[in-house]
């Protein structure tokens, strides 16, 4: 019988009920005994989506990774993507995330710094050592990432291809270790390298989101107010957008995040922003043709499309 096709509502199911339990209680058992536990597991236990996981466990099902491994390196990848968070929040002065004080305006900002680089060596010491490279390399991509998203920040002539470098580092570095750490551990080269453009597809949904309060922050254009050169803001390139942006946050108004909403609709910056996720998105599950069609193949189709329907 061929496999049921995976549908982007059932990915969220089955992020939420299957992937997050079992990662959740695989960091529990990893933390359960380290000092300061309760701060390691703050932010995990705010939520998110556990995407990053979920795409380990099918890396690792289609590779044929024990499950031992398989399990160490999902809940490593998510404890990365938690310390990244941490420091995320604390250079781009968010205060809510996931509905929920960030890390640093719950315990300040020292002990951000602190307990981001403790979790960052927490998830390195549970992979397994074959990969431990490879997940160096990640996190040394995505800090350039951050580097150049901060370098972007003040510049009125960036272009798409520097924000596409930059996301592919920032967002992509991590996603991409997803699916490689299983490959590398099993000696197994999947081919699927072309769905790495799920990754800008993904970003740029985030920058969507960040007009819709999909971030569960209490306001919106937390972008805006950082300054974030976005797609949208590229594609506008408009000279009111960037007086704005490079306004400090603190001086930005909520009528100032309105005007670039509505330049942003004027110049047809969110339909463009758009229309380039649907084409990366596709180019990406494109890249899946070759797999056999398993349920795993099905899920990472339907990942494909909840990556950028999602409103979280
Ligand atoms: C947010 O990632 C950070 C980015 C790289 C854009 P997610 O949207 O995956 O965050 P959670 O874990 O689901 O909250
Ligand atoms: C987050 O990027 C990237 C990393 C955590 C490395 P953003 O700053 O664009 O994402 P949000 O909007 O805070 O989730
Ligand atoms: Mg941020």
């Amino acid at each position: 019988m061929p496999p049921t096709q995976s549908q982007p509502d059932e990915i969220s199911t089955w992020l939420a009920e299957e992937v997050r339990p079992m990662i959740d209680a695989s960091i529990e058992r990893s933390l359960w005994n380290q000092r300061y536990r309760e701060r390691l597991q703050y932010q995990v236990e705010t939520g998110g989506k556990r995407l990053r996981p979920g795409l380990v466990l099918l890396a690792g099902e289609l590779c044929g990774l024990d499950q031992q491994p398989l399990d160490d390196c999902a809940a490593a990848v998510e404890l990365l993507h938690t310390f990244s968070l941490i420091h995320d929040d604390l250079v781009d002065g968010d205060q809510v995330r996931r509905e929920e004080p960030t890390f640093w305006a719950e315990y300040g900002e020292a002990e951000a710094v602190n307990i981001g680089d403790m979790l960052l060596a927490h998830a390195v010491a549970l992979i397994p050592e074959r990969g431990t490279t490879l997940a160096a390399e990640a996190v040394r991509e995505m800090t350039v990432g951050q580097q150049l998203d901060f370098a972007l920040a003040d510049r009125r002539d960036v272009t798409e291809g520097e924000y596409l470098d930059m996301v592919e580092h920032k967002t992509g570095a991590l996603f991409e270790l997803c699916l490689e750490l299983p490959q590398r551990l099993t000696d197994t080269d999947l081919g699927i390298d072309g769905y790495s453009a799920l990754w800008p597809a993904f970003q740029i949904r985030d920058d969507l989101l960040d007009f819709e309060a999909g971030k569960g922050r209490d306001t919106i254009g937390t972008d805006v107010r950082t300054g974030k050169r976005t797609l949208m803001a590229i594609y506008a390139d408009d000279e009111r957008v960037y007086e704005i942006l490079d306004t400090p946050a603190e001086e930005t108004t909520t009528e100032d995040i309105e005007t670039v909403q509505a330049i942003f609709e004027e110049t047809g910056s969110f339909e463009y922003a758009r229309r380039r996720m649907h084409t990366l998105a596709t180019e990406a599950v494109t890249a899946l043709e070759t797999l056999p069609d398993t349920p795993q193949r099905q899920r990472l189709i339907a990942l494909g499309q909840y990556c950028t329907d999602r409103d979280r």
